[in-house]
């Protein structure tokens, strides 16, 4: 399975998918990482493993179309076959949708459909929830809102402070994300409505 990774920061995420790659046979090759933006430390780690990068510029692509006509023809340059957001901050148009319906997914460090957006982990950490976790999910037009793929739920401790619980969430990312993309190259999934099933590969 030959994927693009989208991403703003840290690119955790995709050392852990680099990592399952190379140690655990998972049959996904990264064939492109995008960026979007310059200062981004997933984009060392991207040059590290020699993978090719685009980053984009904010001040240079200030129209998201365009932005996204430009991923997307890197992305078919690279004969990308799906979108894997990790940590992407941009918010996707049509363009990039339409490129690839019901091929970009994404993760979010909750369990949604609670506690969508950019503070998640501090938001229901505040909310005083007693369980948590990571959802990766089919990406729309609406942030943090696709069908859902899989998810992993988290008991919060009683005694742990914040700290602990964003180190445990991104930890139990590092797992499913390789995970999922195991599934999405050896089963079909379809999607039906907000309802995703999956199911051993027909050919
Ligand atoms: C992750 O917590 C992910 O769930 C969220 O952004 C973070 C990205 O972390 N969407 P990294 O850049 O992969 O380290």
């Amino acid at each position: 399975l030959t994927i693009g990774v989208l991403l703003s920061g840290s690119g955790s995420n995709l050392e852990a998918i680099l990592d399952a790659c190379e140690n655990d046979d998972l049959p996904v090759r990264v064939a492109v990482v995008v960026a979007s933006r310059p200062d981004a430390y997933g984009i060392t780690r991207a040059q590290q493993h020699g993978i090719p990068t685009l980053v984009m510029n904010k001040e240079r692509y200030v129209n998201p179309l365009e932005a996204d006509a430009l991923i997307v023809n890197t992305l078919q340059h690279h004969h990308v076959e799906y979108v894997v957001m990790a940590g992407y901050m941009r918010k996707l148009t049509h363009v990039l949708l339409n490129a690839f319906p019901q091929r970009v997914l994404n993760i979010h460090p909750a369990l949604l459909p609670a506690f969508p957006g950019a503070h998640a982990i501090r938001e229901a950490f505040d909310a005083g929830v007693k369980v948590t976790g990571v959802t990766i999910h089919f990406a729309n037009e609406v942030y943090d809102e696709g069908p859902i793929i899989a998810q992993h739920a988290l008991d919060v401790r009683q005694d742990e402070t914040l700290e602990i619980l964003e180190a445990r969430i991104h930890s139990v990312e590092h797992v499913l994300y390789p995970q999922v993309l195991r599934l999405l190259a050896t089963h079909d999934m379809v999607i039906t409505g907000k309802k995703v099933c999956v199911y051993p590969k027909s050919d």
